[in-house]
């Protein structure tokens, strides 16, 4: 799938609900990708923002007497922050009230309509206002929303309704061909399966103005709004500037990506492909559909208080530990759990022993042994062949684990060099040949420590971004790390004998575990 540019999506984020760790986990990932995909050289666009039409919205803003407007515009902000807080860095953040958006729906909608896929009719089902959509019986549990624990409601009205029905085989050979391929297979199959055993029925694209005001009018019929998702889908498009922005929309379309977690799989791989086809747009390359997380084994609720802020976390611990955690702790396509217990743990042995020991015991030996600038690698033993090749076999494996989007295994194999570094020192012992005045091989035992390390500091640095600026400040090394190259400047042998080392704070001080039990 290499192609010259990168473009990767998130969901936009429901506004009714303030940014937690579920949202941080798909948007963390999103960032993570970019950076890597930076580093290979590529052309990016990551574009995250927010959901702000709708019932639910509109319920809200009326709760806290406040415009719906008014209301979206306060918690945008809150989203803003904490993706600053994450060391998020976007190109786009959409908002579906911008105006220029609000116009592209509208346009999509007329041509839609006047190609003959919109027509006027009655819709009758079940209706969940907690996830707005329409729900199929086999979607419920006990008859109730499994998400929201209510019953939904009986709807019918007059409304305006997509030809949905008329992609479904083309859908499932699109989806069944991987010629838009929906990761990991589980979520392909489950697709594939439910396009089959239930089929496709039109869906209702509009709801009554009189009740639902938030929203965006139909340039056909002003009584009635967008529903909420075919409006929030054309953020895709929208994000990129389209249809005014015709050279980033050459430069970025087809998404490369689209991340998003199971619960709306179903609605963007029907509803948001099959409207894509009828404008004729290209598809996405790839959905990619992560886990869901539970927080110390329960579901994320605000009724059972458990809701995990990612910016008083990302304060107490620091961005990019809470970056590493949580792509570290479970496969990104698998459920999981997030608990602080396992985070602490986590940090301690990987962060604080693994790679801040590593950092700790070199730089001081720098100081000590070389004064502090980069020796000429000199005499080779077979140790250190061992260690050049496992920093070569880490570094071939990235790409292909990147493209399966495999962040755990991709942290594991980094660690590998982590770790085999730390047991290099051990085997090599500088010590030794500092006190024999081995010169010879001091210098290639701590030559090649640091290029160890200068390596890794370029992996990492997609996950731990604002770490690995800094442990490549205190390395010394003039270009800046962001114009580092993969695979280019992951090659042995890029550092610079007479680079001087700058050492700086120490990075990733141990956590008292009994102290911090909160
Ligand atoms: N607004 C719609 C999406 C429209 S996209 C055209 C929406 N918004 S949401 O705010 O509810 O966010 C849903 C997304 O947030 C999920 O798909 C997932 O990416 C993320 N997550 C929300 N809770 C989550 C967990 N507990 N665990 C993992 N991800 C979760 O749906």
């Amino acid at each position: 799938m290499s192609r010259k540019s990168f473009y990767v999506t998130t969901p936009v984020y429901y506004v009714n609900d303030v940014p937690h760790i579920g949202h941080s986990y798909t948007t963390i990932a999103a960032d993570v990708l970019t950076r890597y995909h930076k580093l290979c050289g590529q052309d990016t666009f990551f574009l995250t923002g927010t959901d702000e039409h709708g019932t639910k919205i509109q319920q809200m803003a009326e709760k806290k007497n406040k415009s719906p407007k008014e209301f979206c515009d306060e918690v945008v902000e809150k989203f803003k922050a904490a993706w600053r807080n994450l060391n998020i860095e976007y190109d786009n953040f959409i908002r579906t009230t911008n105006p220029r958006h609000e116009d592209a729906v509208k346009e999509v909608l007329q041509k839609l309509y006047d190609d003959g896929y919109i027509y006027k009719g009655k819709y009758e089902a079940l209706y969940c206002v907690g996830c707005e959509q329409f729900k199929m019986r086999s979607d419920l549990v006990d008859g109730r929303c499994p998400d929201h624990k209510t019953e939904p409601e009986k709807r019918s009205e007059e409304c305006y309704l997509f030809k949905l029905s008329s992609f479904q085989d083309r859908l499932y050979q699109l989806i069944k061909s991987d010629k838009f391929k929906i990761m990991p297979k589980e979520r392909k199959n489950e697709v594939l399966s439910f396009i089959k055993n239930e089929g496709l029925q039109d869906i209702s694209i509009s709801r009554d103005k009189a009740k639902v005001y938030w929203g965006i009018p139909l340039p056909f019929d002003a009584s009635h709004t967008t529903y909420v998702w075919v409006d929030a889908f054309l953020n895709y498009l929208t994000g990129l500037g389209w249809p005014q922005d015709k050279n980033n929309f050459e430069k970025f379309w087809p998404p490369t990506v689209q991340l998003m977690a199971k619960d709306i799989l179903r609605v963007h791989a029907t509803i948001w492909v099959s409207i894509l086809m009828a404008l004729d747009i290209e598809l996405p390359q790839m959905y990619f559909i992560h886990g869901y997380f539970t927080v110390n084994g329960q579901k994320m609720s605000k009724s059972l208080g458990n809701v995990i802020d990612p910016v008083a976390l990302s304060e107490k611990y620091g961005a990019d530990v809470i970056r590493y955690f949580m792509l570290s702790e479970f496969p990104f396509g698998t459920d999981g759990d997030f608990s602080i217990k396992r985070l602490e743990e986590t940090y301690n042995s990987d962060l604080a022993n693994d790679f801040g020991n590593l950092l700790h015991r070199t730089l001081p030996m720098m100081d000590k042994y070389c004064n502090g600038v980069v020796p000429e690698p000199k005499e080779e033993d077979l140790i250190d062949e061992d260690l050049k090749k496992i920093a070569q076999a880490v570094v071939g494996s990235l790409a292909g684990l990147y493209e399966e989007l495999k962040f755990r295994d991709i942290l594991a194999e980094i660690w590998r060099l982590v770790r085999r570094t730390n047991k290099y020192i051990d085997e090599a012992a500088p010590w030794a040949f500092f006190k024999e005045g081995n010169d010879e091989r001091l210098s290639t035992v701590m030559y090649n420590t640091l290029e160890s390390i200068r390596i890794i500091t370029i992996l990492t640095y997609p996950f731990m971004p604002e770490t690995s600026q800094k442990i490549w400040e205190q390395l010394g090394i003039t270009e800046s790390l962001v114009s580092q190259r993969i695979p280019e400047d992951v090659g042995w042998g890029g550092l610079k004998a007479g680079t001087k080392i700058k050492k700086g704070e120490p990075l990733f001080p141990r956590i008292d575990l009994n102290k911090n039990n909160a």
